[in-house]
This record gives structure tokens, sequence and C-alpha cells, in this order.
């Protein structure tokens, strides 16, 4: 390296929050002594708008050309910084973050040296990583107008005019011969009190779509092909018997859900007076009820169980269904049995009308279903009613299913297309339940409606709606700036194994001219291309093989013994980290954590370096299944942990020193409880 390594590094007291706890000027002291660096400093409060100007100044007066912060987290505050070191003249990927209130001063307390120890190990890392980064840049896409909407219901149709209405033009592919997805086999659908004619709304719906100057409908239509990236998709649909070839920028995917039939349950699909909440409908819709006396509902079938969770309209639509059935003849006898009854906002009011017009509820208990009998043809259904304690058979003319749902039939087709990934309940999964509802992992890929899991039509159309912005920004901006943490090959060191090419979440490495190529546009740096090469091809800028080493080699530079290195993955097991810090679970000082992507990005050589210095224990920390910021990335730490624990075995270590966990960034008990277990088991204090 020519260059004149001048590290500046800035310890923040966050006023008493790390200051507090962890003698900071000794840190300072510490961080001057460090080989490279050229200037240390504490600040009360170093991201104050006053300190931030000042930092800009020592940034310059002191020539520094590589700047740690020791301070939150970066999860946080990584942005400001790095807007902060770049107005200072600095490239933003010259920053390296150190987190020494949320993973030492909240979760130390009771031990201020061992504290203040540890801030300077984790400050040290930092350094060690810093000497070694390189310049970097944020990578310039274009976007066009174009949006492709998969699905031509009602969040579909919902999101197509939002985006035909900005001015974009908004391509809807819908596989039935016409629009309106599910809502089609509804009757009346009821909304503040007022009960809607479904078809009315898709009539209505429909009109303003098909005459909107900036939508092309392709109905009877199946996406045979989707290539490319963000601004770059060419999309090949199949429609009435043809193929057609267009360019689109972004994606919205609304492709709905079904219900699932409970075949061979409750006399389903023998007996046709055992029909789903959606036959139902179909049934009020075409006014075929027929001459019925006594309607037994039966809700939660194949839902809330221990494979899926609550579908959240069941009780509801169960609930509308038999007030239309009330509505139809005031003398039908309804029964609705349940386990729990989830009514939100004014669905509460339908269950009091419901009530009012006669309509009886029963709750059974959970592992005591409702069985439906047939004795001399005629049906009844036999429950336990919980209130009372007493059980009994309703007969029944006709018994209505309130089922699960899962995703449409299509999803896995869709998932193939477009790389994404579905969750264990048949729907789509979304990049993140509370940072990126609407979004999926890749860039330009946008999810609305009951594809992403079952609403009713005002959340759908909301989703819709939400979905549309989300694509209209980078339409709007005419552009997308993706991080420049992206692979790198080193092509005189590629054998040509193709292993990157075949193991990349994102499709992001090509084959040209029997050489790999990383198209940028669609790497996301998970770093799992990196750590399975073979032939240590591959560097991930911002996070290469050695500026991780780095950090293990400092962090055991002196009493390895006591210490277990973390690896820990930037979304999910940090926010695990972060939320027990947040939340002040005290655990032992004993870790020294490395923040990489993706779990995906720690290496197995990563893992034999820290035991080969003498860790006393390594954690491999990454997201909870099945989401990972990076598709699949969790799951090929997992079975790359499995292989360092027999290469560990192989090599004489004892494999039971490598800990895994995948956690929620919610999850600080399990960060917590996990520090504390490893320090047990490893014998540590
Ligand atoms: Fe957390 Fe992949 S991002 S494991």
């Amino acid at each position: 390296m020519n260059e004149d390594i001048r590290v500046g590094v800035f310890v923040c007291d966050c006023g008493s929050n790390i200051a507090g706890i962890v003698n900071v000027p000794e840190v300072v002291e510490y961080t001057k002594g460090l080989k490279h660096v050229a200037f240390a400093d504490e600040g009360k409060w170093s991201c104050s708008v006053d300190y931030l100007a000042k930092m800009k100044e020592l940034i310059k007066e002191h020539d520094l050309n590589r700047v740690v912060i020791a301070s939150c987290t970066p999860r946080t505050h990584e942005p400001l910084f790095k807007r902060t070191v770049k107005e200072a003249g600095v490239n933003p990927y010259l920053l390296e973050f150190v987190s020494i209130r949320e993973q030492v001063s909240w979760v130390h307390r009771a031990d201020a040296s061992k504290a203040t120890e540890k801030a300077k190990d984790l400050v040290k890392m930092g350094v060690a990583k810093a000497v070694l980064l390189e310049e970097g840049e944020e990578i310039r896409l274009s976007v066009k107008t174009d949006c492709l909407v998969i699905g031509g219901g009602m969040a579909g149709m919902t999101a197509a005019l939002n985006i035909a209405d900005q001015g974009f033009h908004a391509i809807l592919v819908e596989k039935e011969s016409e629009l309106g997805g599910l809502l089609n086999r509804l009757s009346v659908v009821s909304h503040d009190h007022v009960k809607l004619e479904a078809a009315e709304i898709v009539k209505a719906k429909v009109a303003l779509v098909e005459s909107h100057p900036n939508i092309k409908v392709y109905t009877n239509a199946e996406i045979e092909a989707v290539e490319g990236y963000i601004g770059n998709y060419r999309v090949t649909v199949r429609a009435n018997g043809s193929n057609e070839t267009f360019d689109a920028s972004t994606v919205i995917v609304a492709t709905g859900m079904q219900e699932i039939e409970p075949v061979g349950q409750y006399q389903y699909g023998s007996d046709p007076r055992v029909v789903t909440q959606v036959q139902l409908e179909g049934l009020l819709k075409g006014n075929e009820v027929g001459e019925v006396k006594d309607v037994v509902i039966i809700n939660c079938v194949n839902s809330k169980n221990e494979s899926r969770g609550c579908c959240t309209i069941g009780c509801s639509v169960s609930v509308k269904n038999a007030l239309a059935l009330k509505t139809l003849n005031k003398d039908i006898r309804v029964h609705i049995l349940y386990r729990d009854l989830s009514m939100v906002r004014e669905e509460g009011s339908n269950l009091e009308t419901a009530k009012r017009a006669g309509v009886k509820f029963i709750r059974f208990p959970d592992d005591r279903y409702p069985e439906v009998t047939k004795e001399d043809g005629n049906l009844g259904v036999h429950v336990y009613d919980i209130l009372l304690g007493k059980e009994f058979t309703i007969p029944s003319d006709l018994v209505v299913l309130t089922t699960g749902f899962k995703g449409d039939d299509t999803r896995e087709a869709i998932k193939g297309h477009l790389k994404v990934s579905t969750n264990p309940d048949g729907f789509f999964q979304e990049a993140h339940i509370k940072l990126g509802p609407l979004d999926f992992p890749s860039d330009g890929i946008s999810l609305c409606g009951c594809a992403r899991s079952p609403k009713n039509l005002k959340d759908s159309c909301e989703e819709g709606a939400g979905a549309a912005m989300r694509a209209s920004i980078p339409m709007k901006r005419g552009y997308l700036e993706a991080e420049g943490i992206v692979a790198d090959i080193d092509l005189d060191v590629c054998n040509s194994c193709e292993l990157c090419a075949k193991n990349c979440p994102y499709g992001a490495i090509k084959w040209v001219d029997e050489k790999p190529n990383v198209i940028k546009a669609l790497c996301k740096g998970c770093g799992l291309c990196a750590a399975d090469c073979p032939k240590n091809a591959i560097t991930i800028i911002h996070y290469s093989d050695e500026q991780i080493l780095a950090q293990v080699e400092a962090a055991l530079e002196e009493r390895p013994e006591e210490k277990i290195i973390g690896f820990v993955c930037h979304w999910c097991a940090l926010g695990g980290v972060d939320m027990a810090g947040v939340s002040r679970l005290q655990y032992p000082p004993n870790a020294r954590l490395i923040r990489v992507m993706c779990a995906a990005r720690v290496a197995i050589k990563f893992i034999e370096r820290a035991f080969e210095l003498g860790a006393a224990g390594v954690l491999v920390a990454g997201c909870e299944f099945p989401t990972c910021h990076y598709i699949s990335g969790n799951y090929a730490a997992e079975e790359r942990v499995k292989r360092a624990k027999k290469r560990l075995k192989r090599k004489g270590y004892d494999p039971e020193k490598l800990w895994n966990i995948w956690c929620s960034a919610a999850d600080g008990p399990k960060f917590a409880n996990t520090m504390r277990d490893m320090v047990k088991e490893l014998g540590l204090k």
C-alpha cells in the first residue's frame, strides 16, 4: 500500500450513554497509539450538528483519509456519518463504524473496566479494517417509466391505475379472461357499514383501467420469461396463444390468493351441501342458495394451526356471509362455530348486527374441532360448546367451511422468473415485514394485496397504491442508486468452476466467454459467492477477506482464550444485538462482533483463523428462517457452518465451540441468552 494512511478516530460519549460506563478518554488515548491513527477525538454528542461540522474541519485539518466512528449502531447512524465524511472530501467507503453503545455500554453496565477493554478492542478492530478500506462508489442505473403489473385483481388494478395516473405506463397481465380477481367470485363486500355489490366495484374499476391511455391490459395471459434487472427487464408474455415481448423498468406482483380446499375433510368434496366461503359467495351472488333452513359455518378450517397462522379475514367473512344469509331469509338459522373471533374496526359492528339478527355463535376448543356427520342422508355438525361445557349436534342443510388461504398457484412460476421467495404459508415473502413490507429484496420489484397475505378489499387496494408508490420512486427519479458493496472477480485467479454463478441468489453472475461476469446492478454484495469460492478469486467491496481477517486478528491479539468472535449479519442478527442493547439486557463482555452484510459472507477460513489464533469460541449469527435479506443466505450459512464443524474436527479443534443462531431483529433476549450460554458452556469468566 503506497498511500500514506491517516486514520481519524472519533469516539462518542453519547452524553452519558457511553461515557457513563466506558472510560472514553482512556479509549481515545489508547487509540492514539494504534498504527496509522493520525488523530483521535472524544465527542460529547458526535451526531449533533455542531460536532459534525467540527468533524469535517478536523478531517481536513489533519488530512485524514480513513475515518472510524465509535458510537451507537451503524444500523441507524452510518448514513449520517457517511454523508459527513463525504462532505469533508473523504470517500464514504473509507469510513468504518464501531458500535460501543449497543454492544458495550448498554449491555455491560456492571463492569466498567471490562466494558472499556471491549470498547478498545472494537476500536482496534475498526482501525485494522479501516486501514485496508478502498474507495468505492454507488452504482447508478437508469430507470425508465414502464411498469409490469402481474395480476389484474383489485390490488393489481389499483397499482396500475396509480402508476398510470402519474404519467407512467403500466402493463397489466392477468391470467383469467377478465380483470377483477377473487372479487369476481364474491357477492357483496361490506365497508363502513355499507354493503357494496362486488360486481359493481369490479365493473367501475375495470372501466377505469380499460379506458386509461397509459395502461395496456393482457388477459388470458401468463408470464413466460423475465430477464434483466431494474430499469432493464425484458418480459415475454404468452397471451391468447401467442408470445409478445416488451421492456419494463419495474415490476409489481399482485397475483392474489386462493382457498386451501379441505378435500377429504368435513365431508367436503363428497357432499355438495358442504361448501367453502368462496363457494357460498358464488351461491349468494347467483341467488342459488336454495331452500335452506339450517346453516352451520365452521371457522378456522386449515388455518390458525401449527402449520399456518391466522388468515386474518375468515372471522369477518363468516359474519358478513351469515348476515347475507339472514338478509336473504331472516328465518334461516345460522350458527357460527369459532375458536376466537378476530374482528377489527367496522367489522365489529357487523358482529353486533349479526347477533341482533339471531346468528348464534358457539365457541369450540382449539383441540376439539367440530365434526360433520351424516345420518340417513341428513347432515349435522357435532360440536363441543366451550361455554356450556356440553356437546351436541346441530342439524344442517348447508355447512360452510371458512378455510385458510395460500398464494395463487402461479406463484412458483413467478418466483422462478423474478428470483424472489415465498414463505411456508405459500405467499410471497416481503423484504422485511416492517422495513420493506411492499418490497422484495431485489430492487425494482414490489408486491401487494393477497399475493403477500390474506386481506380485505380495502387493505388490498391500499397496498396496491403503496406498491405503485414504491415502483414510482425510481421511475420518477429516472435512476436508482445501489450501494457499491458488490462482488469483484479476479479473472486471473478464477478457474471457471462456475460455483459462484450457480450459487448466486440473484443470478448476478453470468458466464461471458467462459468467464464469470458480475452484473453489478444485480449484485447485492451478500458475499455468498466469495465465501465459497475455492480459488479465493472473489472480493466483496468493503467486506474483503483481508479486511475481515484483519478484524479477527486485531480482536485476538491479546488474551484470545477469553474471547468469542461473533460474525453477525447487518440485518436481523445485528438488529437483535441492537435490541439487546436498547433493552439494556446484560450479558458477559466476551464477544467481539464483526459485521458482515449477510451470514452467507462468513467463510470457513474466517472461523478457522479465529480458532488458530486461540479464540474461545466463534458465533455465526444471521436472520431467522426463512427471512434473509439476501433471499437464501442464511440457509447457505447454515450449511457452511455444518461443513465448518467437520473441517474443525479434522484439524483438531473442538467443533462444539462453533455456534450459530438465527434471530429476528427483535430477538434481543435470544442474542443475550446465547452470549450467556456460550460463556457458560465454554467455561469462560
Ligand atoms: Fe441476515 Fe442473510 S441478511 S442472514
